[in-house]
């Protein structure tokens, strides 16, 4: 693979600021932006006169700790646009989530905010090893989604050329891909993996793409598919974070460089981590919940956010920026068998390192006399699929998950295309347990 670390001369300043540099502009930003929420928007000005709590009191970066968190639900129960800290004709877009569960979330950016987010994702384009001038598919969802349009702005900001493929279509990727000659992608890395098995179906070979840079992002994902992605196409492959609430992608972005988790813009995200439980902030280093307060929105300032993304803080490395650990999971994926905690990335790890699996899973809960009990669904990579492949795979993926997870859970070993496909951010956790 290439060496396509940017020059330090390609970097904002700012990302190689000193801390002093990086604290100062923070502690400026923030005072603005809690001063921001408290003056315009109902629910920021009652929580904090209700926890006691004014914007003067800020007085250093660790005064924030003293303010109310604020919850998707709040989102929900200011639908649609009760937490909007300007009036509306000054809101240029809206996005939404897609509300699986309740009402949708609704986020608002006004024009300087779409600026601010065209610069954050050219910023973790750069990152990721593109510069100007290359071709960039986008195989981001567009839509009410943040990923297809939060990318896309952020490909042009950069002096790209942006590919608007959108998901879906699979074999019309590869074809564009082909023709188009890309240099980077951006995708979730479950459905790059579908892309990947197009490539085979269609007789190419991946490693002959012109694809150089992966820019995943929208799910958990692990080193383990870094690995299988990066030598299926003899490509780098690198972390995009981001939420709707906060802003989209580019809240955070793995340097090609190092690939040692996401750098988070602290110029314009303040992060915390806190204890989920009594939700005290802990040092960085140690794992908990990820929090993030806005620095420069205008449209929707959100203060304390509750991410339920877990993860850790540690220290600047390619930049001065501080780095989040690789998420391994949200609190609401986690799993409880027997006692012991699951994250669907764990299961990832071992099915991606068991040789004879293709790289497809998917987990069921369902109960088993008064336990919870899981089954995990995987298929039979194809040069091994017979019988005798099929059954030396289960038990060793029985035998890995119990050694390295820790629990005991039946495997389903299927034929090539059993396991569904992901066309975006995958379906990794099926609930069947009963409601009660
Ligand atoms: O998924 C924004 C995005 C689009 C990020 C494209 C990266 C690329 P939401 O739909 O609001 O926004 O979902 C946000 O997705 O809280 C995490 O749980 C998860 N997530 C996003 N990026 C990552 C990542 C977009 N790199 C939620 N690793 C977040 C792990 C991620 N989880």
């Amino acid at each position: 693979m290439k060496d396509l670390s940017p020059r330090k001369s390609e970097l904002d300043p700012i990302e190689i600021a000193s801390r002093d540099e990086i604290s100062a502009l923070q502690l400026d930003r923030l005072k603005w932006s809690i001063r921001h929420a408290y003056d315009n928007v109902p629910m920021y000005k009652r929580r904090f006169d209700e926890q006691g709590v004014h914007p003067d009191d800020l007085k250093s970066l660790s005064d924030l700790a003293k303010f109310p968190f604020t919850y998707k639900n709040d989102l929900r129960d200011n639908y649609p646009f009760g937490l909007f800290a300007v009036p509306r004709d000054q809101i240029a877009r809206i996005h939404a989530s897609s509300g699986t569960t309740g009402k949708s979330t609704v986020v608002g950016y006004t024009k300087n905010d779409i600026d601010n987010w065209a610069d954050l994702v050219a910023r973790s384009l750069r990152a990721s090893g593109l510069r100007q001038g290359n071709i960039i598919h986008n195989a981001y969802g567009y839509g009410l989604f943040t990923g297809g349009l939060g990318a896309h702005y952020g490909i042009e900001r950069l002096g790209a050329t942006v590919v608007p493929m959108g998901g879906g279509q699979t074999e019309k990727q590869v074809s564009l891909i082909t023709d188009f000659k890309p240099d980077g992608i951006m995708v979730t890395p479950s459905y790059m993996l579908n892309i990947l098995e197009q490539f085979h179906r269609q007789g190419m070979d991946p490693r002959e793409s012109s694809l150089s840079v992966g820019v995943f992002g929208a799910e958990p994902w692990t080193d383990a598919m870094r690995k299988e992605v990066e030598q299926a196409f003899d490509m780098h492959a690198v972390d995009i974070y981001g939420l709707s609430e906060i802003m989209g992608p580019g809240v955070a972005n793995e340097c090609v460089e190092t690939k040692d988790g996401p750098v988070i813009w602290e110029d314009h995200f303040y992060p915390e981590i806190i204890n989920p439980v009594t939700g005290e902030v802990v040092a960085d280093g140690e794992q908990g919940e990820l929090v993030f307060t806005t620095l420069t929105k205008e449209g929707l300032p959100m203060i304390r956010y509750r991410t339920r993304d877990l993860t850790r803080l540690l220290p600047g490395t390619a930049r001065s920026m501080r780095r989040m650990e690789k998420i391994t999971g949200r609190s609401d994926d986690m799993m409880i068998l027997r006692g012991v905690n699951v994250f669907p990335t764990q299961i990832e790890e071992q099915v991606l390192v068991t040789g004879g699996l293709a790289p497809y899973f998917q987990i069921e809960l369902y109960r088993s006399g008064r336990m919870d009990a899981m089954r995990v669904m995987v298929e039979v990579a194809p040069h091994a699929a017979n019988e005798a492949g099929k059954s030396a795979a289960q038990r060793m993926l029985v035998k890995r998950i119990k050694d390295n997870v820790g629990v005991s859970c039946e495997i389903v070993v299927g034929d090539p295309g059993s396991v569904a496909r992901s066309q975006g951010k995958a379906v990794r956790v099926i609930d069947n347990r009963p409601k009660d």
